[in-house]
């Protein structure tokens, strides 16, 4: 079912202080916007923040990006984001077709993609954001060594990734068919309410040495 359009979600999002509407020009600048400069993680597709906004609570030493394209559900993250009011997280509302429009080389170390669009259809699997067309872009954003973490509860999109990440040169470090979940783990909308219908959660965290260019 479709999400009824909230027209008052770009407004807001325009309003809040943690969130850069569609940036351009900040490429290599992101550091500059937090208080202290340490290790950038990325979310792509965060959704309504839920995830990230944890992570940043439990983790002060890393700097936080949560981006998403859509202002209807990301206007919830960037609220919680406004709401914790933390140093070490903000918001992007922007397209991952654009991610070399908004990062410079080598400026995240980590990116978390959870719980994409599967995009079964074939004519649709490039707008997968594990698609190939996205790692070679993720490739230059990560610095050397830089580190994706994907999870998702759909098993083609799974067993396809593992072959975009092999096929794109990244190392799988850890392969789960069904992640186990600590009590205290930072987890995503989606993720929870996966795990409450019994759905096994994928995972995947894989690592790409720039050397072997
Ligand atoms: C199924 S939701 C998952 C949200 C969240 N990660 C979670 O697990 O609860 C997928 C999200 O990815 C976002 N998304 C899809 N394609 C995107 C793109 N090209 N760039 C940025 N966000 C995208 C959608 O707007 C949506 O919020």
């Amino acid at each position: 079912m479709r999400m009824r359009k909230k027209h008052w979600a770009i407004p807001m999002l325009t309003e809040n202080s943690y969130i850069y509407m569609k940036p351009k020009g900040e490429n290599g600048k992101w550091q500059e916007k937090f208080a202290k400069t340490q290790p950038i993680h990325l979310e792509i597709g965060a959704g309504r923040g839920d995830f990230l906004v944890e992570k940043a609570r439990q983790t002060p030493n890393i700097n936080y990006i949560a981006m998403d394209r859509e202002a209807n559900a990301f206007v919830e993250a960037g609220e919680k984001i406004k709401e914790v009011d933390l140093p070490n997280i903000i918001g992007i509302l922007g397209d991952a077709d654009h991610l070399l429009d908004i990062f410079g080389e080598s400026e995240i170390s980590k990116i978390y993609i959870n719980f994409c669009n599967p995009w079964p259809k074939n004519r649709h699997k490039k707008r997968r954001l594990t698609h190939p067309i996205f790692l070679e872009v993720y490739k230059k954003i990560l610095k050397d060594n830089g580190e994706i973490e994907f999870k998702t509860d759909n098993d083609e999109l799974f067993e396809d990734s593992i072959d975009y990440f092999e096929k794109e040169g990244f190392d799988i470090e850890v392969l789960d068919r069904d992640k186990d979940v600590n009590e205290d783990e930072a987890i995503s909308y989606y993720e929870s309410k996966w795990r409450e219908q019994g759905i096994k959660i994928k995972y995947l965290k894989v690592r790409y040495n720039k050397e072997k260019e």
